[in-house]
């Protein structure tokens, strides 16, 4: 096991033991994108901060690496102190020092295809402070740029087992590619419930395990997989990531209208104007009252993706307010928190994989971006 990765943990706040895992994956993604054909490998590290639009080198501003991460730091949590695995990466096997390692770089793959492609379908033009791939380059570049992370990250889990890196590494795919396939469902009901108007909460929180909860569940999951976890081990950090997930989507969704595209890097109203429904906005559709009534005749009037004015937008967003869809958005995603919490108790972890789980889980509802 890394010992910079044993020293952060417990020791270090979320944030800390985000960027020290960083360190861990960091590599091992543009090793996976260096597979790629030049032309490709060039969009995915334009996409990925490492060069600007031109090719030249750069530090450009890039996610939080959540999900890598927590895939690291499940499988540290479970393993620190542990006597190193029969199969695991002995001294003449040269395999990663966590056994998550392949894992983090798939979900960051993962992750980072649904981004190309989501960018393209909300027709969203600034990502991480940057102009978004498809408006650098065109639909055909985003979507195969997408498609070939996606492939890299089946590849990735797939030499971690052919090359004896992993025994788990076939049951980590299959979780994977079913995480994937709840992702595109949830994907793809985001958008068809942008011209709905009858779309309920328990619809809206089917979208959003789908679209977002799926993947942090895995990404936990994956971890206690590779580290050759019991099933009851692998269900509970999946329970933990899922919970994870919705509490992130909340914050996004609150952020996509009050949080300051400064600090984001995206387009601030971008929900709103296309007409998205999002769980604040079918909280307060259901709840909202009078302001709810107005809100209900707002979306009537506009047709998904026509053009709003910012002040138009402004004025859904206070009826949002005023129906008290944003508090009420803030509570559920504290309750999301608390039942990723809750579902941590049982598991066999160390003390301090406990306290920096908690602190990420805590890290997901106070970010800004
Ligand atoms: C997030 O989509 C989920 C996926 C990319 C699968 P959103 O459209 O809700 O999120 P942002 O705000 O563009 O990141
Ligand atoms: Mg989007
Ligand atoms: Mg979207």
């Amino acid at each position: 096991m890394s010992e910079r990765l044993r020293a952060a943990i417990g020791t270090t706040s979320a944030r800390e033991w985000l960027t020290t895992a960083k360190g861990l994956w960091d590599p091992g993604l543009r090793a996976a994108v260096d597979r790629l054909d030049p032309h490709m490998r060039r969009v995915a590290a334009y996409h990925f901060g490492w060069v600007d639009a031109d090719g030249n080198p750069s530090d450009g501003s890039a996610g939080k690496g959540l999900r890598p991460g927590l895939a690291l730091l499940a499988a540290e949590a479970l393993t620190a102190g542990a006597a190193p695995r029969p199969d695991g990466p002995g001294p003449d096997h040269p395999g990663p020092d966590n056994p998550a390692l392949p894992g983090a770089v798939a979900v960051e793959l993962v992750h980072n295809f649904s981004l190309v492609h989501d960018d393209l379908i909300d027709r969203d033009e600034a990502r991480h402070h940057r102009p978004t791939v498809w408006t650098v380059w065109d639909d055909t570049t985003a979507i195969l740029v997408g498609d070939a992370m996606l492939s890299l990250a089946h590849e990735e889990l797939g030499l971690a087992g052919a090359t004896g890196g992993s025994s788990y590494a076939v049951a980590a795919g299959l979780a994977l590619t079913a995480a994937t396939r709840e992702l595109i469902r949830g994907q793809a009901e985001d958008v068809i419930f942008e011209s709905r108007d009858d779309v309920t909460l328990e619809d809206c929180l089917g979208m959003v395990a789908g679209k977002t909860g799926s993947l942090l569940a895995v990404s936990a999951s994956i971890g206690a997989i590779l580290a050759g976890a019991d099933q009851k081990t692998v269900d509970g950090f999946h329970t933990f990531g899922f919970e994870l997930g919705l509490a992130f989507q909340i914050v996004d969704d609150l952020l996509g209208i009050w949080g300051a595209t400064e600090v984001t890097g995206k387009p601030v109203f971008a929900d709103l104007a296309a007409a998205k429904k999002t769980l604040p906005v079918v909280w307060s559709l259901d709840h909202g009252c009078d302001a709810g009534e107005q809100l209900r005749e707002w979306f009537a009037r506009r047709t998904a993706r026509s053009q709003a004015d910012t002040e138009e937008l402004q004025y859904a967003a206070d009826l949002i307010e005023k129906a008290g869809g944003r508090a009420w958005a803030a509570e559920q995603a504290d309750a999301h928190v608390s039942a990723a919490l809750a579902a941590l108790e049982d598991l066999p972890i160390s003390d301090d994989g406990r306290a920096t789980l908690t602190d990420l889980a805590h890290f997901v509802t106070e970010r800004k971006s």
